[in-house]
């Protein structure tokens, strides 16, 4: 058993065989109906807890329909609404979730909530997002870039915005899959430093560049993400957009990045601010396969967990 809670902390041979396998399965079960089962069912007679703390559209209809399609069942659960939300240790929590079902996923707040329900469970434990990282995300836009230009090792890729959570994974995934990340952002918001010193000190190519249109020079894809997560106060937003303002991912910014470089977008996607409708809606653009893909890259990832 296995489980995912990030892509630095997961073996670089076994993150590979996830992204194969994904599209190998993408590829068999293409035209089908979308509830039709695979041809091989890992999850055949399990049950998932899918546990979210914050909203979700992708996270949890994707894992939904991915278990589903693996031949297995689905019971999805808001923290809020859990013992887990009104006091009940998260330890205790895993321990009883355990004795119930097959594998839980979770989106929650603190990284510390994702480690502890990992340490106390006894079945496999996946990281639906914290304030920290979210792997599943990166893992479907390694496969997504790979299914339109090849193998992204080697390649540029240029993040525009805040130092969050997805640019964390992004970083963790180029010491992974071995492709050079620029980041492109404020001081004031730069992704955390222990990220960046630990992949450099793997000797990954990591650079930080304040001015986005010196950043996007040479990129083959370029990735923005909300000025706001879930986790952020509103009371940061006027300071925050007005920081962030000048990285904004417009026309004229991709066009400085290699002709045929790559726009994505893990979304929600707020419109006008990080990103212009004309990119969103442009032919760089693969945002939809990117949510598509975080199907059969999570379906991968739990058939590696049981496996
Ligand atoms: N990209 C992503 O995780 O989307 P949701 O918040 O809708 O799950
Ligand atoms: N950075 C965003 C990602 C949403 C999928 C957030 O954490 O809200």
């Amino acid at each position: 058993m296995n489980h995912f809670l990030d892509i630095h902390t997961t073996d670089a041979a076994d993150l590979r065989k996830i992204i194969d396998t994904a599209r190998a399965t993408k590829e068999a079960r293409s035209g089908k109906p979308k509830a039709a089962l695979d041809a091989e069912l890992p999850l055949d007679g399990k049950m998932v807890a899918l546990i979210f703390e914050k909203p979700s559209t992708r996270t949890r209809v994707s894992f939904d329909v991915g278990v589903r399609q693996m031949g297995g069942q689905t019971m999805v659960l808001s923290g809020a609404d859990m013992q887990l939300g009104h006091g009940e240790s998260i330890a205790d929590t895993a321990r009883v979730l355990s004795r119930y079902v097959d594998m839980i996923m979770i989106r929650t707040f603190e990284e510390s909530t994702l480690l502890e329900m990992a340490e106390y469970a006894t079945v496999p434990v996946i990281n639906g997002l914290t304030n920290r990282t979210h792997p599943c995300q990166i893992m479907a836009d390694i496969l997504t870039f790979e299914e339109h230009r090849g193998p992204i090792a080697g390649k540029k890729v240029v993040w525009c915005g805040d130092g969050n959570n997805v640019a964390a994974s992004f970083i963790h995934a180029a010491g992974q899959f071995g492709f050079d990340l620029t980041f492109a952002g404020p001081s004031q918001l730069d992704p955390e430093a222990v990220f960046i010193n630990e992949a450099r000190k793997k000797g990954v190519k990591i650079d930080i560049e304040r001015n986005a249109e010196k950043a996007v020079a040479g990129a083959d894809l370029i990735v923005a993400d909300t000025w706001m997560s879930m986790h952020d106060s509103q009371s940061a937003r006027e300071r925050r957009h007005a920081m962030l303002r000048p990285y904004r991912v417009d026309r004229k910014l991709m066009g400085l990045a290699n002709s045929d470089a790559l726009f994505m977008h893990c979304l929600p996607a707020h419109r006008g601010e990080e990103v212009t409708n004309a990119v969103m809606d442009g032919p760089q653009s693969v945002i939809f396969d990117e949510a598509e893909n975080r199907l059969h890259a999570q379906k991968a990832i739990m058939g590696w967990c049981v496996s």
